[in-house]
């Protein structure tokens, strides 16, 4: 049974969400199909919204903090769903994930110490890092082959080996964002590895964990993490998994009680409270009335992904089939455009397709260098706004071919 309507548009012009109403800014037009920020257009699932309503009903917004049972249900969610059982002392109340990577950079590393990243990758692991006063150190990820004759990234582990020699910290990104990997345990356990023998702390940034295709499992760095030995916690929040990314909140997993309490000591020194009413109202009903709910949510996500993948098959673009998230990578080398920012706009990967296919997708490049001519689309919305987008630009190409062919 259908727990959201996901022919329903939740997020419009005007209702005050990022993805409409800042189209002006960021695309420089108020009207293309907006398929950029990680949210979703359609509502969150009925048994969120109904508990946030319960609680707006009692018309007192005080003070919150996380009980037994917002703890019982974030273990219980994350056995139920990942066969991950942790003892409820290891979960610590987080503002978000980027900010908890800010307070564990803070925490373990030293002033401009070296903190590794594997681009392309979620663009505030760039930021966050130097924010810190940290130096940043790319491991691109590397685009392989895979068994199905798509194409996938996978690490370079010979560098991360190289670099994490003179390295104090790794933020990884599991699942992968914008890539879409869901990290194998082999791959996870080499990550491992590689973190305990050059005491290289990992922070995982698991936000996307519970966002899998069908037939296909996330791993958590935890199941290897501890048996290879290495320095680790994970973050992690329910925002992308039931669409309450705007009203905040997360928790991290930190096992090892001297991690913890030194986590622990950052955390509360910045102030920031230990969550709001509506985020632990909204973590505790997605945790325990959720369990079916990432598995039907995905189903409606793959069909818009084959809908891109059909629509693009005599496109030159080519999608990066992914394992994980609502995001899909489009490799855009293929069209002859370029996203430098001074290129000509008939030349500019970005201006075809926000002026002629009038789409509102994310630049590959903003998730590092090994994004240029990418673009990144969020397939978290109604099907026919998918196959509207696909129209779009199949007209636009169109119409650019043939004004090539046009002769002069
Ligand atoms: C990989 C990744 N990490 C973190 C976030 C944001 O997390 P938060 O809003 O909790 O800081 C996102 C949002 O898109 C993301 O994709």
């Amino acid at each position: 049974m259908s727990q959201t309507d996901f022919t329903r548009l939740a997020q419009y012009p005007g209702s005050g969400c990022e993805k409409y109403d800042r189209r002006g800014e960021i695309f420089g037009r108020e009207d293309v199909i907006p398929l950029w920020v990680a949210d979703m257009d359609f509502p969150a699932p009925d048994f969120v919204t109904e508990a946030l309503a319960a609680r707006l009903a009692d018309g007192a917004f005080g003070y919150a903090k996380p009980t037994a049972e917002h703890v019982g249900a974030i273990t219980g969610w994350l056995a139920g769903q990942h066969d991950w059982r942790v003892a409820p002392e290891t979960i610590v109340p987080v503002p978000g994930v980027v900010p908890a990577m800010a307070m564990a950079i803070r925490a373990f590393t030293s002033p401009g110490a070296r903190v590794i990243i594997q681009p392309p990758v979620y663009f505030p692991f760039f930021q966050v890092v130097l924010d810190q006063g940290r130096t940043l150190v790319e491991n691109p990820l590397v685009e392989q082959e895979s068994t199905d004759g798509g194409r996938r990234y996978v690490m370079d582990f010979e560098a991360l080996e190289a670099q994490a020699a003179e390295a104090e910290m790794l933020l990884l990104c599991n699942p992968h964002n914008p890539g879409g990997r869901a990290w194998s345990a082999d791959e996870l356990a080499r990550v491992a590895a590689i973190g305990a023998r050059h005491d290289v702390m990992v922070i995982s940034d698991e936000i996307h964990m519970d966002l899998t295709y069908p037939g296909i499992r996330h791993t958590p760095f935890a199941r290897v993490a501890e048996a290879a030995g290495c320095r680790w916690f994970t973050v992690t929040a329910p925002g992308k998994t039931f669409n309450t990314a705007g009203i905040g909140g997360g928790y991290a997993v930190i096992p090892d009680t001297e991690i913890r309490t030194r986590f622990d000591q950052e955390r509360r020194g910045m102030h920031l409270g230990e969550g709001s009413v509506f985020g632990l109202t909204a973590l505790k009903a997605a945790y325990t009335q959720g369990a079916h709910w990432p598995a039907e949510l995905m189903r409606h996500i793959a069909v818009n992904r084959d809908r891109v993948i059909e629509a693009t098959e005599d496109l030159p673009i080519e999608p990066m089939p992914p394992e994980a998230t609502y995001l899909l990578w489009l490799d855009c080398r293929g069209m002859g455009l370029s996203d430098a920012v001074r290129e000509p706009e008939d030349r500019s990967l970005q201006r075809f397709f926000i002026d002629e296919a009038g789409l509102g997708l994310s630049q590959g490049i903003i998730f590092g260098e090994p994004g240029r001519g990418y673009m990144r689309i969020n397939l978290a919305t109604p099907t026919r706004v998918i196959e509207r987008a696909m129209t779009q630009l199949r007209e636009a190409w169109e119409k650019r071919i043939a004004r090539r062919q046009r002769p002069a």
